[in-house]
């Protein structure tokens, strides 16, 4: 047999052996050749036949990532999304029929169409390693597990289970998979043959879930799961925003898992679903979040000419032990990185000790990991690791004159290869960098709170940064797991500028009289996964306002409940009040909700001086393009992913419509409201 993408090779003992590895390609995924082949092979396999088959992967970084995103981007039609995704079923059912067992071999990432196939197989083994991942993330794309994931997956771990990972997109490891029943068996991949030969020439009985399992995919039971399953979908997303959750759920409970069940003017239809404008928007923003990891791999940066050091940071000196400082100190320490962390006294450093041990539980779960953890996290008050670090990151008080001042204590101190960063929101690099002697290795790594949630870092160029600091700066923020988004040193960057008139808005709103409660409601309704005046509180009013204050453009209104806030020192979530009383970290919120009001226009008002600012952001080239622009802005602030971002939520209604509407609030509010020049050119 003729094959480019499988590699197939019988042994003594009559056991087939079937390589993926796809040509052309770092990684396998699926491409409409790549699974016709597998196809061809399974019909010849079944002609033979073999004593068994073990399917694995010949790429060192993982077993399949699923569908060819290319591909799927490229579909014309729905007549070719329906062929494509009928193509995965045959194949996958074909493989299912294999007269002789089979066995899938999954290391590294195992994704979509590659944890279907996986299904598909009678056992599978899962390497031990940190890195294997299984899981359905279809629902991010918003689309569903349609080559046969829906179909059995609830099968064999049981539908609660199986619909928590594909409502969720969440993928797990080895172990864990272990214990849901997912995988038969987890060993260390030197021994995936043996465990092959064991599974193949054995035969022992199929993993089946336990009695109680089972049950959830009975008729009567199934559909209370999914009522269930509705019932928590809907507290996180609306079906009109995100249909794939929603399909998802139908595709199980009504039609067997089977897209080819689904009748095609069904709201779960492969091509309902495919041409949703939501689809759209989230593809495009896997693609862009694929983008802006490229951006850590050591290549020039789009704003400059440089290419990074090639070398990770090993020791990092975080000084600030606050929100952000302890919360930075924390996660880098999860990534492995030897952290000292600073501040004026070890009681400052204690609360960010004991969040970042609250952080490893969390995530590591097994004591000596979190025990690693914890002894990297180092306490330092009187500032030793200056010296030592290849990377420090300063996370104290939003003023100037404060960070100038240290800046020019510490540099003295640090290394001559390593870099100095500031967290700063909103301070133009080149207000700090006149007080220090190499202004070249100053550069902006701006996270976003909450820290562990957040996957943006905004990599801040000053005019005097040295390319090489730059990518070194986005090479940092991959090696910590984080997206790098390159940025021009204008005030708040992008996204506390972009963000910044929209939180404004909605605190002169409150100024006006209407409730907070309200104005959270409208942006929720929009897409924002939370109010700007739940999240003004959150991320702290003291910061909002120097933000604010760094932002203030002539003429524009204060909003005057947010300075009497900050006046009284009442700061929101860590005061315990702000717009809202906080207790045990949540906002006291009147449950009274908007009644019939419309809540359209209050959403509009606030979200137009963001879409503003972003053109004018774009017209000044603070991010190389619009792409970036939005991918900053969802993956900054969580802006409304089902619509794309900003710029595209412009294109998406019409340029001309988000005019009309400005020039209306416009004459109401004033200037505020004046249509940037680069509206001309979106
Ligand atoms: P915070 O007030 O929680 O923490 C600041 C910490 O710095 C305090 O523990 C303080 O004792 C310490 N500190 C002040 N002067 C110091 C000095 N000379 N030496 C050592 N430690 C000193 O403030 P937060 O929210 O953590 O903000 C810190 C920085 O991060 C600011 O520049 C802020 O603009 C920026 N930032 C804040 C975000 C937020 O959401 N809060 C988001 C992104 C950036």
């Amino acid at each position: 047999m003729e094959l480019k993408h499988w590699k197939l090779l019988v042994d003594g003992d009559h056991l087939a052996w079937l390589a993926f590895d796809r040509a052309g390609t770092a990684t396998n995924t699926f491409s409409r050749e790549a699974l016709t082949e597998l196809g061809q092979i399974a019909e010849h396999l079944a002609s033979m036949p073999p004593k068994g088959l073990a399917i694995y992967s010949a790429k060192e970084n993982g077993f399949i990532a699923g569908a060819d995103i290319e591909e799927f981007v490229a579909l014309k039609d729905a007549e070719e999304a329906i062929a494509f995704t009928r193509l995965g079923n045959e194949v996958f059912d074909r493989i299912a029929a294999l007269p002789f067992p089979t066995v899938a071999l999954i290391h590294g990432f195992c994704m979509g169409g590659g944890t279907e196939l996986a299904l598909a197989c009678r056992y599978r083994v899962a390497d031990d390693g940190s890195n294997t991942r299984i899981g359905l993330p279809e629902v991010m794309l918003g689309i569903v597990p349609g080559w046969g994931g829906a179909k059995r997956m609830p099968k064999l771990i049981g539908a609660a289970a199986a619909l928590d990972l594909m409502l969720t997109g969440r993928s797990v490891d080895g172990r864990r998979a272990k214990k849901l029943g997912l995988v038969d068996a987890v060993t260390p991949r030197r021994h995936f043959e043996n465990a092959a030969r064991k599974f193949l020439l054995d035969r022992p009985a199929p993993s089946r879930p336990a009695f109680g399992v089972a049950i959830t995919n009975w008729p009567g039971v199934r559909s209370i799961v999914a009522r269930m399953s509705e019932k928590k979908v809907a507290e996180r997303a609306r079906r009109d925003q995100y249909p794939a959750p929603y399909a998802i759920i139908e595709l199980w409970r009504d039609f067997g898992g089977d897209p080819r069940n689904v009748p095609r003017e069904h709201p779960a239809s492969t091509a309902s679903l495919f041409f949703h404008p939501t689809t759209a928007n989230l593809v495009r923003l896997f693609m862009l979040q694929e983008r802006l990891k490229s951006f850590g791999k050591k290549s020039p940066s789009p704003l400059g000419e440089g290419r990074g050091e090639g070398d990770s940071i090993r020791h990092l000196h975080v000084i600030g032990a606050g929100a952000m400082g302890g919360d930075i100190a924390a996660w880098c320490a999860l990534r492995g990185i030897t952290v000292t962390l600073q501040d004026l006294a070890a009681e400052r450093i204690a609360p960010a000790i004991k969040r970042a041990a609250d952080l490893f539980d969390k995530r590591l779960k097994q004591p000596h990991l979190v025990q690693g953890a914890m002894d990297r996290l180092i306490p330092d008050v009187a500032g030793a690791g200056v010296a030592r670090a290849d990377l420090v990151i300063e996370a104290i008080v939003e003023n100037p004159e404060v960070k100038r001042k240290l800046f020019a204590q510490i540099e003295p101190h640090m290394k001559p290869t390593a870099i100095l960063a500031s967290n700063t929101s909103s301070i133009p690099l080149q207000e700090l960098a006149p007080v220090i002697a190499r202004p070249e290795r100053l550069v902006g790594l701006h996270f976003f709170n909450p820290v562990a949630q957040m996957m943006l870092v905004e990599i801040v160029q000053g005019p005097q940064t040295a390319p090489d600091v730059m990518a070194a700066g986005q090479a940092f923020a991959r090696q910590i797991d984080k997206l790098p988004l390159p940025c021009k040193s204008a005030p708040g960057f992008l996204v506390n500028r972009v963000l910044s008139p929209y939180l404004y808005e909605a605190m002169l709103m409150v100024d006006e009289g209407i409730p907070p409660e309200t104005i959270d409601a409208a942006a929720k309704d929009f897409g924002m996964p939370m109010g700007p005046i739940e999240l003004s509180d959150m991320v702290g009013l003291d910061i909002g306002w120097a933000v604010g204050q760094e932002l203030a453009k002539p003429g524009f209104p204060i909003p005057k409940k947010l300075q009497s806030l900050v006046e009284a020192k009442k700061f929101g979530k860590k005061t315990g009040e702000g717009f809202y009383k906080w207790v045990k970290g949540k906002p006291q919120k009147s449950t009274s909700g908007p009644g019939t009001l419309d809540l359209k226009p209050l959403a509009d008002r606030m979200v137009l001086p963001a879409l503003n600012e972003a053109v004018a952001c774009l017209r000044e080239r603070i991010v190389a393009d619009a792409d970036l622009c939005d991918a900053g802005m969802v993956f900054g602030t969580g802006f409304a992913p089902h619509r794309g971002g900003p710029i595209q939520t412009i294109r998406a209604r019409g340029k001309q419509e988000w005019l009309r509407i400005m020039a209306e609030l416009k004459a109401r509010h004033g200037l505020r409201f004046e249509a940037d020049s680069g509206w001309d050119s979106i």
